[in-house]
């Protein structure tokens, strides 16, 4: 059994993990870090894991975690895990962070849109963790930083188009919406219920921090730089991401054709699902699993592409998604404690 740490395991990120991990036949919680609710059990904080998990939370101490377990997950926010990361590494251990701490090549792209990097030297081992394009390097890495939720669902549903050069890469937008729960569990006004009900707004417009991180893994993917228009935005949900993303289209294949080749670059991933022609996502159908729906059409009038997909921002855009590279990292079946089919209704 891997003996393994959620180091912030009273957060959203943190409580999916346990859920997730609950049903891996591979893994042993060995440990579970909150500063807040340290002395309390996982199930006093929450009941959903009553009689399954009774681990009490402690206080993080990142020697005492490294002394526990042999992988370790952070499930903090940005900075706060790169505070803790370097030493689990230097202890021997594997990590995969979830914050954005390690997602990005360059630290002076990191310090333009987030803070000062404490440890570029940690920042140059990690890779970035999208299976379905860095499956090789993950299986060889020790520390991954696990992508974004926005960027998960962008760069899955561009990828086939730009790895084949069939979209103009200067044209590219993407609207995005988001749940509640993507902001994390910490309390803030633009979370309250009253601030999010019957609401939909959009917010960190031409501003927000996923947008150097998909332009980061789309360049990579087209072979040239790329700038993309990103807007989220808030809906009254408490999980799922949809991304409505437009591009104009330089190919000649025909919705059908593009379709199939879609289903040819995804045909070896358990988790990215290709929708037949005229069918389109929705996050009702992906809720609670590790699926990423993509659909597409050509719209003719306008000239552009239009793909749109649907994951689960804390599964596939977190907690699932980071399961997803430990078990790659750890040479375990990719599926392990994955297989669980969207909750639905
Ligand atoms: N929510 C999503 O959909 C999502 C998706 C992808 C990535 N992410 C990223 O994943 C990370 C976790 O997100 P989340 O939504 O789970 O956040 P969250 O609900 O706010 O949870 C944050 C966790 O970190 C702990 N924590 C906060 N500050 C800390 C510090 N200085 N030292 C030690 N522990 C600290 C909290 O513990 P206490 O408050 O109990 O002390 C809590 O357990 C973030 O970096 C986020 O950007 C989130």
């Amino acid at each position: 059994m891997l003996k393994v740490a959620v180091v912030g395991a009273s957060g959203y990120t943190g409580i999916e993990l346990l859920r997730i991990l609950h049903c891996h036949p591979e893994v042993a919680v060995a440990c579970v870090t909150s500063e807040r609710s340290a002395g309390k059990t996982v199930a006093e904080i929450f009941p959903s894991v009553r009689d399954c998990y009774t681990q009490v939370l402690e206080h993080l101490e990142p020697v005492r975690v490294a002394d526990k377990a042999d992988f370790i997950f952070t499930a903090l926010p940005h900075q706060a895990a790169m505070e803790v990361v370097p030493t689990f590494m230097k202890l021997g251990k594997k990590v995969v962070d979830l914050s954005a701490d390690y997602r990005f090549r360059d630290p002076a792209v990191y310090e333009k849109w987030y803070e000062p990097h404490m440890n570029p030297e940690v920042l140059a081992q990690a890779v970035y963790g999208l299976p379905e394009i860095r499956r090789a390097a993950i299986a060889e890495a020790g520390l991954v930083g696990n992508p974004g939720c926005y960027p998960t669902s962008v760069i899955l549903g561009l990828a086939p188009l730009l790895h084949n050069g069939l979209i103009d890469s200067s044209s590219i937008i993407a609207d995005s919406k988001s749940a509640a729960s993507g902001a994390g569990r910490g309390a803030k006004v633009d979370t309250l219920f009253c601030e999010v009900n019957e609401g939909f707004k959009a917010y960190g417009v031409a501003s927000h921090r996923h947008t150097p991180e998909i332009e980061q893994e789309l360049s990579l993917l087209a072979g040239k730089e790329v700038t993309i228009s990103f807007t989220p935005h808030l809906v009254p949900m408490d999980r799922g991401i949809l991304s409505t993303i437009y591009a104009a289209y330089t190919g000649d294949l025909p919705v059908e054709q593009l379709l199939e080749l879609y289903n040819d670059f995804y045909s070896n991933e358990g988790f990215v699902r290709v929708l037949p022609p005229g069918a389109f996502p929705s996050t009702m159908h992906v809720r609670g699993s590790n699926f990423c729906d993509i659909g597409l059409t050509i719209d003719r009038r306008t000239g552009r592409v239009i793909v749109v997909s649907a994951i689960d921002n804390l599964v596939k855009g977190a907690s699932g998604q980071a399961v997803q590279n430990m078990n790659i990292m750890n040479g375990f079946p990719e599926n392990l404690g994955l297989d669980a089919l969207p909750l639905f209704p």
